[in-house]
């Protein structure tokens, strides 16, 4: 039988420790026993950036990064995008397991029921600057939602936690399409409940004067296969975001609204964005290599690759590939596909991305499909967010429900002064303070 302990000798006192392990890790509390002294506060663990810290354990999403392998509830994201819509594994996402049609009926109704959104949040929207981000726009109408729904702070009762993730899958779409329209100047498209999640926000997207929108099906399709690949992986940035804000208990739209601040950023979800502006600095295939001996310099990164989890390959990137192909077919060839084409060849052939193990990311061709179906490089990190909404409920309705969380604070490790005397205004030397003497 495999012993799980882990002995650790302290060279300190010579003092032995026999450390249980918990699902082969250790319990960083586990750790505090470990003193050189009586008065001694104990051993902590010291990890930026959680770089070997699991915050907690979940069920919901699985990645080996070594393997190229995701799965949502034991589901590979393969079998996920080829056999199932956006809302179904949203349900398997939230719920545990897939629903059977009458499960599925009532979730897309209950959904669809939830897509309009107050005229005040509306009238919200129209405060905003014709040329505001729309992830701006997106995060902090996702926080007004809070003052709209006060009865949501009752985080505790499952009816009203499950009446919450109903408001915000299905207004999220509408929101994103009104802060769409917003910068165009365009006049806002009330959802159509007849029409599929994903048909029905390019409804509220793209619908000009017809009295009612036919959306391109391989277009719809490709969209929900998107959706599917970005619902949820595992403690990213922005989920360790919702799981942090919701320890203390804050309601479910002020948290998604920090989780999509974090998702924002160049590094997470902001990364789409990013590549199109990578690709247009670019400009054509024969300046790529000269692109990549920039970035091997020191001058920036190349966007949309490498991952702190996969160190082979993204598997949402392959299934991305698919759906350009589809999308291409109808949109006509994305004449930038050429370019991140040549960059990925002749990155993954070059030894500083192959020794650091660098691989295209989701948000290296995605954005190049997005641009092809008729949305600005603006959009595309809250493309990211609508779907991603279902992964950040998830964690955090497992955060609430798991006895071993608490409210998220980390401990220190204090680098500043030891305890000095403030010196009266008149008194203080500006040189000295500034020098740091
Ligand atoms: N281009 C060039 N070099 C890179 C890149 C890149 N995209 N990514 C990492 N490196 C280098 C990095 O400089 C470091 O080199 P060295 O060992 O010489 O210092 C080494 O690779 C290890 O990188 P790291 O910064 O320690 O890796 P990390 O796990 O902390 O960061 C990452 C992961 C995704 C933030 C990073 O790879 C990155 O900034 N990529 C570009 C932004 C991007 O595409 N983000 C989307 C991520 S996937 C979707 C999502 O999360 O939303």
């Amino acid at each position: 039988m495999k012993n799980e302990l882990l002995g650790i000798l302290d060279k300190r006192t010579e003092a032995y420790y026999e450390i249980p392990l918990y699902k082969d890790a250790v319990r960083a509390m586990d750790l505090r026993q470990i003193k050189a002294g009586s008065a001694d506060f104990g051993v902590m663990s010291y990890d930026p950036a959680f770089l070997n810290t699991a915050s907690c354990q979940s069920a919901i999403t699985f990645i080996d990064g070594d393997n190229g392998i995701l799965r949502y509830r034991g589901y590979p994201i393969e079998q996920l995008a080829e056999k199932c819509n956006f809302l179904e594994v949203a349900y398997l996402i939230l719920f545990g397991e897939l629903p059977n049609q009458t499960e599925l009926n009532d979730w897309v109704a209950q959904i669809t029921h939830h897509t309009m959104i107050h005229e005040k949040t509306k009238k919200f929207l129209e405060g905003f600057s014709h040329d505001a981000h729309p992830m701006g726009m997106f995060i902090s109408t996702l926080a007004a939602l809070s003052t709209i729904y006060p009865e949501s702070r009752n985080v505790h009762d499952p009816e009203v936690r499950r009446l919450q993730m109903y408001r915000l899958i299905g207004k999220v779409p509408t929101i994103a399409a009104y802060t769409y329209r917003h910068s165009l100047g365009y006049p806002y498209v009330y959802p159509d409940n007849e029409l599929s999640y994903t048909e029905n926000f390019m409804n509220m997207l793209w619908r000009m004067v017809e009295p009612k929108y036919h959306a391109n099906a391989a277009l719809a399709r490709a969209l929900d296969v998107l959706f599917i690949l970005h619902a949820d992986h595992e403690q990213n940035c922005s989920a360790n975001v919702m799981r942090a804000v919701g320890s203390s208990q804050a309601d479910p739209f002020v948290c998604t609204a920090a989780a999509a601040a974090a998702l924002s950023g160049p590094l997470h979800g902001g990364a789409n964005e990013e590549v199109l502006k990578m690709l247009d600095e670019i400009g054509s295939k024969d300046r790529v290599p000269a692109y990549i001996e920039r970035i091997k310099a020191g001058h920036g990164k190349l966007m949309g690759f490498g991952h702190r989890i996969y160190k082979n390959y993204d598997p949402r990137a392959r299934i991305i590939k698919w759906a350009a192909d589809q999308v291409f077919e109808a949109t006509g060839r994305n004449p930038k596909l050429d370019i991140a084409l040549e960059l990925e060849r002749v990155a993954l052939e070059d030894e500083y991305f192959i020794k650091r193990k660098l691989y295209p990311n989701v948000d290296f061709y995605s954005g190049i499909i997005y641009q092809a179906m008729g949305f600005k490089p603006e959009m595309f990190t809250v493309l990211f967010a609508i779907p991603r909404i279902v992964g950040w409920l998830a964690q955090w309705q497992e955060m609430l429900d798991d006895p071993d969380q608490k409210i998220a604070r980390p401990r220190q490790i204090y680098t500043g002064h030891d305890v000095r005397e403030v010196v009266p205004i008149e008194k203080r030397d500006l040189s000295a303070a500034l020098s740091g003497v």
